[in-house]
């Protein structure tokens, strides 16, 4: 157990180790405050399991939560060179544009980011992806979205850049309970990797807990909803753009690898394993995507579960006690936002200032929006 007395600085808590923890760890040290990860298990971070797009406009994103995402999706070619740089790996960043078919124009015109994308016919439909799917006859390109290999490179290049910043790591950590007067966080209790009981002080602390914040701490309204992953070696270049499907996507790599997404099981809440639906679902949905795909060779298959809220916004800001601030429940969108979360948390500790538009939409994501109204 840390000595109370101790005159040894107290480091940054961060809970959590999954992508969030990480780039909200990297910020902080990057601006020069002692930072320690504690971490209970990170291979089964929702940074690990997603596919790593970058598509607000695919995934048909309104309103406050679109308007946080452009601000991440313009911070992301200097936060993604920065990690590059600290950490010596690529991440696998490509702005390939999303493509969302569909089988009329009515359909197509339908889709809330529409106004944002470039109308294809079946013609520039067919020279854009040669093998889709007949049944498609239209489609919505969005050139603005794009992906980062976050399950090979990325994870791998934040950790690798948090160390070189001197960011202190503890694996195998699960954090208890918080542990705070009636007005300032103080520290927190945990089973430590010897199944030890220990608390570990600290005035400041930032949950990045993702589907698991709830458990930390019960007001926090965060649920996981499960999702199914596989992925296919395909020739290279096979497909040139991600392929945005109804309930499933295909998401190519560089070297011919293409992640498919996604079953979203919200009943099956922390069930953990793959399920005969659920793979046959993505099956399905290649099938109807991108026939020739069906013979590819398998790689690999995984799940994980998505930090999802009541209103699918994330969690952001100072929470109830002193010295307690959010990053959770990202849901769909953790890859696209990491950037800008860490920009927001960062400013909100370090008390550096703010623009108009960046505490206007902080507040939309504040704890508070789910507080119950007397
Ligand atoms: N971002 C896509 C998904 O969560 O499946």
């Amino acid at each position: 157990m840390i000595n109370m007395s101790s005159s040894k600085k107290e480091p940054l808590l961060i809970i959590g180790g999954g992508l969030m923890g990480l780039a909200v760890a990297y910020e902080l040290a990057r601006h020069g405050l002692t930072v320690e990860i504690l971490s209970r298990r990170r291979s089964e971070a929702a940074g690990f399991v997603a596919a790593g797009m970058l598509a607000p406009y695919a995934e048909g994103l309104t309103g406050d939560l679109l308007k946080l995402s452009q601000l991440s999706l313009d911070l992301i070619p200097k936060w993604v060179k920065r990690i590059e740089n600290d950490s010596g790996i690529d991440c696998g960043l490509k702005k390939c544009g999303t493509i969302v078919p569909f089988s009329s124009s009515e359909e197509r015109d339908k889709h809330l980011c529409a106004p944002f994308g470039h109308k294809l016919d079946r013609t520039e439909l067919e020279n854009e992806l040669p093998g889709i799917a007949s049944k498609w006859k239209t489609a919505l390109l969005f050139n603005q979205d794009g992906q980062i290999d976050n399950r090979r490179q990325l994870m791998r290049a934040l950790e690798k850049a948090c160390v070189a910043m001197g960011v202190q790591f503890q694996e195998g950590i699960e954090v208890l309970e918080l542990l705070h007067d009636e007005k300032e966080f103080k520290g927190v209790r945990v089973l430590n990797a010897e199944g030890k009981i220990e608390k570990i002080l600290g005035e400041k602390a930032v949950l990045c807990g993702g589907a698991w914040s709830n458990q930390i701490f019960s007001s926090i309204p965060v649920f996981p909803v499960k999702g199914q992953m596989m992925s296919l070696q395909g020739p290279k270049e096979s497909l040139n753009r991600i392929l945005y499907g109804p309930g499933t996507y295909m998401v190519p790599r560089t070297d011919g690898l293409v992640v498919i997404g996604a079953t979203s099981e919200k009943n099956a809440k922390f069930q953990e394993g793959l399920t005969p639906d659920g793979q046959s679902q993505l099956h399905q949905g290649i099938h109807e995507l991108f026939p020739q795909a069906s013979q590819w060779p398998q790689m690999e298959r995984w799940w994980g579960f998505r930090p999802c809220t009541p209103d699918k916004n994330p969690l952001l800001g100072p929470y109830l006690l002193k010295g307690l601030w959010l990053a959770t429940g990202h849901y769909r969108n953790g890859v696209l936002l990491a950037a800008i979360t860490a920009e927001l948390i960062v400013k909100c500790i370090c008390k550096k200032q703010l623009s108009i538009s960046e505490s206007q939409l902080l507040e939309k994501f504040t704890w508070n929006r789910f507080a119950v109204i007397n």
